[in-house]
């Protein structure tokens, strides 16, 4: 790899820190973790313990302060870890910061500090069954109750809600308004009415815990909606654009895995009497896997330099975020081909790495809705 350069000596530590757990704890528990489809939780509580969930989240709250550059730098050494344990360390920084962009400041008390300081999980709920890529036409409806709101309809592949003990959903006043009809309310798990499903058997981030939850008309106290009415859509469309850097970072840290493993075995196994790694299809291979990661790596940072400095972002996160899940499916692909049949087997660690690259193509936002994202803001 291209040593990191340009980092202040407190991002070297930090980066160092998550390099140490990765290689510590994520690795070695991460194949039988995948091989049961088994949440990490002890480990993401020692994650917690460091530092290293809640990332973004105001440090005031319990969280960790980090700008999104140096949380990006934590990501990609958990995502080399383990993609399924950076998916579930990075959902309450998804979770929490529609409350931390849109909330008052007592609602970020009520509603941040307690899971952020008290070492719990919360969970984003925007996709539905009949509503992934169409965000808009999500059907959960919020109607007024009077003293309080109506939660009813059901959430699809919900990130940590097997352990989540906070929800924050995403409904609609009025299906015809589309964006403009729906809004943000954080829902308690305890609240009468919130069901949650199986653990979704994936193929691949299969630790991460993956659940449907059901909303059977839910009462949420008035002051649970963050913003006004109808600023939902908004709020979490800004959300994704301070998530897609992070989970860009994931599929670098998948891709850079993968190329490291692929270089390795490249120098040990030997074909027609001389190790596979002399040969220029070999090297061809790697050359492109490496430009590939290292661009990857350039354009996360600069989507999340530019949001730390309070520029517009959408563009450059989903550029991120396309372009590196693009190349950690390439780069995984090609490292299994570069194993042979070795590589196809569960003996060797890249076939893990295909099936997890695959859902940095699908989840927060598919690469075709990336292209759409970057097309409108390019042409608008
Ligand atoms: N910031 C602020 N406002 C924004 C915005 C942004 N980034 N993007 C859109 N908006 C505003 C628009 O300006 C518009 O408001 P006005 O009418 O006032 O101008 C309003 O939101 C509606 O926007 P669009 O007309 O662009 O909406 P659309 O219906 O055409 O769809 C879309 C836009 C980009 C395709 C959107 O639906 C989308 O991003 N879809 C993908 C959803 C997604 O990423 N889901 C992932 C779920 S999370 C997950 O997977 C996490 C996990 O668990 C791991």
């Amino acid at each position: 790899m291209v040593p990191f350069s340009g980092l202040t000596s407190e991002q070297e530590t930090l980066r160092e820190i998550a390099a140490r757990f990765a290689a510590d704890k994520i690795r070695p528990a991460a194949p039988g973790l995948d091989e049961r489809a088994e949440f990490p939780t002890g480990v993401i509580k020692e994650g917690h313990g460091l530092g290293l969930i809640n990332l973004t989240l105001p440090a005031e709250l319990g969280g960790s302060g980090l700008s999104l550059f140096d949380a990006c730098l934590v990501i990609e050494e958990i995502a080399w870890g383990c993609s399924g344990f950076a998916t579930s360390m990075v959902a309450n920084d998804l979770a929490l910061t529609p409350i931390a962009i849109g909330g008052t400041a007592e609602q970020k008390k009520k509603f941040i500090e307690p899971i952020v300081a008290g070492g719990a999980l919360a969970s984003f709920c925007l996709t539905e069954p009949g509503a992934g890529s169409d965000a808009a036409g999500l059907q959960t409806t919020v109607e007024d109750g009077g003293d309080h709101w109506i939660v009813d309809g059901s959430k699809q592949w919900i990130t940590n809600a097997g352990h989540a003990s906070q929800f924050t959903v995403f409904a609609t006043h009025d299906r015809a308004k589309r964006a403009k009809g729906i809004s943000c309310i954080a829902v308690p798990r305890s609240s009468a009415g919130v069901e949650v499903g199986h653990h979704e058997n994936k193929m691949g981030q299969r630790c991460s815990d993956t659940c449907r939850v059901t909303f059977d008309k839910v009462r949420v106290p008035k002051g649970n909606m963050i913003g006004a009415p109808g600023e939902g859509f908004k709020i979490a469309m800004q959300t994704l654009d301070a998530s897609r850097p992070l989970t860009a970072a994931i599929a670098v840290g998948i891709g850079r895995a993968a190329l490291e493993h692929a270089i390795a075995y490249s120098k040990e196994r030997k074909q027609f009497g001389a190790a596979i790694s002399t040969f220029q299809a070999i090297q061809f291979m790697i050359a492109d896997m490496a430009t590939g990661v290292e661009a990857s790596r350039l354009l996360t940072w600069r989507s999340a330099a530019l949001y730390d400095q309070g520029h517009p972002s959408s563009l450059v996160s989903s550029m991120a975020k396309r372009m590196s899940a693009d190349t950690a499916m390439s780069v995984a692909t090609d490292a299994v081909q570069i194993f042979g049949g070795y590589g196809y087997t569960k003996e060797y660690p890249v076939e893990k790495l295909m099936r997890d690259a695959k859902l940095l193509q699908i989840y927060e936002g598919t690469s075709q809705i990336q292209r759409i994202v970057i097309g409108r803001e390019l042409l608008k």
